[in-house]
């Protein structure tokens, strides 16, 4: 409960306008924890540090809703370059995406611009043997990304496209157990927005409870999974249960965030997991910025003293 207040006091001042122009202007040297800079190449050079480490990387433009169709299809454009600098690099290029920024919502020629500019990228991804992710939004989004995922994965295949599932959502489970035909790839996350108590849990030990029960259905249902958190409890218990249940190393993967638990991504991948870092990068970075900061008390003090130092 008193995570859930923390988390909604951190989301409600950060939208404030005051606070974001003042976060914008001063926060950018603290955000950098956070944030593998504003270029494409800082982003690609990020990857091959990580490699260096044995952690794969999942690389993401940062953006959120965008009201334009305009700019909705800037936006693809600029994802598309990403796809095409990764592959000049020779990296296959793993990127996720947040549909509202290219479009979702919006029709332009009888067709949801999401859907259009998602598959622009999901097709050239394939064609450079990638993999693109369609990150979770806040709850009103969920119906229209499933539907979406759904149709895509029917077009490009379960091996070129992935979406997210939310273990705040009470609907979490009913959700995937309707996309097992799909055999999908699924990355499984707590969830990062501000939501009300009628879609999703407030008390965080059932947040954890259900983020148990959707990795091991997903996984006994012989499905690839992403179990992307930091919680070392919880890691601990799905490498107890794959152990337990004979899945082997292959079948999944742990996620985490890029400067979020550095450490436990290198022991892991040195322990013969699979491990990808989730990469932001972007001009964009505030709205990312505010949910890492609302997920942790110490991160308030933490950006507090780096503006100060200016
Ligand atoms: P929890 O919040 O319980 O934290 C466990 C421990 O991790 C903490 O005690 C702390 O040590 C560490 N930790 C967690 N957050 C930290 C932070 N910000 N700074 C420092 N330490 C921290 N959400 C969403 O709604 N849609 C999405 O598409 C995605 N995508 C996504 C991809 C990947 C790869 C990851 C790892 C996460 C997401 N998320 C997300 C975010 C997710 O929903 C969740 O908010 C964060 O992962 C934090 O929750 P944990 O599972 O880490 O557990």
């Amino acid at each position: 409960m008193i995570d859930q207040l923390y988390r909604k006091a951190v989301l409600t001042v950060s939208g404030q306008k005051q606070i974001e122009s003042l976060v914008r202007s001063r926060g950018w040297s603290v955000a950098q924890r956070f944030v593998a800079g504003e270029s494409a190449q800082t982003a690609i050079a990020a990857v091959g540090e990580l490699a260096a480490d044995g952690i794969l990387s999942n690389l993401d433009l940062l953006g959120e809703f965008v009201a334009s169709p305009e700019k909705a299809n800037e936006f693809a454009g600029q994802v598309l370059h990403l796809l095409d600098a990764a592959r000049a690099e020779g990296i296959k290029p793993y990127v996720s995406v947040k549909l509202s920024s290219i479009g979702q919502g919006q029709t332009v020629d009888g067709q949801d611009l999401g859907l259009t500019n998602a598959r622009r990228i999901i097709g050239k991804a394939k064609e450079y043997g990638g993999f693109v992710c369609l990150d979770m939004e806040d709850h009103p989004r969920v119906d229209q990304t499933l539907e979406q995922f759904r149709v895509l994965v029917g077009e490009f295949g379960a091996q070129h496209v992935g979406t997210v599932l939310q273990s705040y959502l009470y609907r979490a489970e009913a959700d995937r157990a309707s996309l097992d035909d799909l055999r999908p790839n699924l990355r499984i996350v707590k969830g990062a927005y501000l939501e009300p108590e009628s879609v999703a849990m407030p008390v965080k030990a059932d947040v954890d409870a259900n983020y148990r029960k959707l990795v091991y259905a997903h996984l006994k249902a012989g499905n690839y999974v992403n179990v992307a958190t930091h919680d070392e409890t919880i890691i601990a218990d799905v490498q107890h249960f794959v152990l337990a249940h004979g899945i082997s190393k292959d079948a999944f993967e742990f996620q985490m965030l890029y400067g979020i638990r550095r450490d436990l991504q290198k022991e892991l991948a040195a322990q013969g997991y699979r491990v990808r870092a989730y990469i932001p990068y972007g001009r964009d970075w505030y709205a990312y910025f505010s949910r890492r900061i609302a997920e942790r008390p110490a991160n308030v003090m933490f950006v507090l003293r780096g503006m100060l130092k200016g």
